[in-house]
């Protein structure tokens, strides 16, 4: 089974999908104690489907999604249904997708049914044992796919603007897999900390909310701080790694650095 960490936080704009997919990059370049190279699994539980599209896949209306593995309701269903993605780097044959479209909205109906936050953990039972790391885009919301994502996760991670709203978003998000992970059956579901995003370190502001969120959150739960690079944005936009995008040594940076503590952190098997 593959290491599975939901990536989420309260609210949206904060760099969820970006984590996702930044992270991924970075760690399909990184380096398991082993010296192999990790393989790694994205799972989209935002129907706005903003990473499977950042990762260069490209939605025919036709291919299944991660929609149709949960509504299977069997153990397995995700197996045959991991497809690659649309970059053309090297690495990016270690990386595989289990993308969303809109219809992911669908599955938001079955919550009362008995046992249904259940079914993506038992869609990717058996699923992903040919990858090291599963990386779980979720949406912004505590509903239904948040809760299918955190019952099939074994650890979650925040990202997070160095603002006051943000900051309090994180952690709603924080205390509710403390104290929500039992109920989804999922007791030793845990919190790694904080990557705090698009920091602008020319506004005193935002500086001083970064000071806040090591307070609050504690110093060694702040993963690392991703500045505000236009570069990055127009990365996402355009659906590239950023190793195809020109001068991008010192957007790259960061995410190599948390690639390597989350290495460190969430041992692959
Ligand atoms: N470090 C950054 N620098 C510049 N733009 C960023 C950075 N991180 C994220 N963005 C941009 O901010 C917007 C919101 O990020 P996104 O990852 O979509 O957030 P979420 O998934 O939480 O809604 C996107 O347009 C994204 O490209
Ligand atoms: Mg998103």
């Amino acid at each position: 089974m593959a290491k599975r960490v939901a990536i989420g936080t309260n609210k949206g704009g904060d760099g969820k999908s970006a984590t996702a997919v930044r992270l991924t990059e970075a760690l399909a370049q990184g380096q398991l104690p082993s010296g192999r190279r990790p393989r790694i699994g994205v799972v989209d539980m935002d129907p706005q489907g903003n990473a499977s599209r950042r990762l260069g896949w490209v939605d025919t209306g036709k291919q299944p999604t991660v929609n149709e593995a949960i509504k299977a309701d069997t153990k397995g269903a995700a197996a045959d249904l991991w497809q690659p993605i649309g970059w053309t780097a090297e690495f990016a044959e270690r990386i595989v997708l289990l993308p969303a479209r809109l219809t992911l909205e669908n599955r938001i109906k079955e919550a009362g049914e008995t046992g249904a936050w259940r079914r993506l953990s038992k869609a990717l039972k058996g699923a992903d044992d040919h990858l090291d790391y599963i990386l779980i885009d979720c949406h912004s919301q505590f509903s239904h796919l948040t809760q299918l994502a955190l019952a099939a996760a074994h650890h979650t991670l925040s990202s997070s603007q160095a603002d006051l709203d943000s900051l309090n978003s994180a952690r709603r998000y924080r205390d509710f897999v403390v104290e929500r992970g039992e109920d989804l059956a999922n007791d030793d579901l845990d919190w790694l900390g904080v990557i705090l995003s698009q920091v602008d370190s020319r506004n005193s502001g935002e500086v001083q909310q970064v000071k806040n969120a090591r307070e609050l959150f504690g110093e060694e739960k702040v993963w690392g701080i991703v500045p505000r690079m236009t570069l990055l944005h127009y990365a996402d936009e355009d659906a590239k790694p950023l190793c195809q995008v020109r001068d991008s040594t010192r957007a790259r940076a960061p995410w190599e650095l948390l690639a390597q503590r989350f290495i460190k952190e969430v041992p692959a098997r």
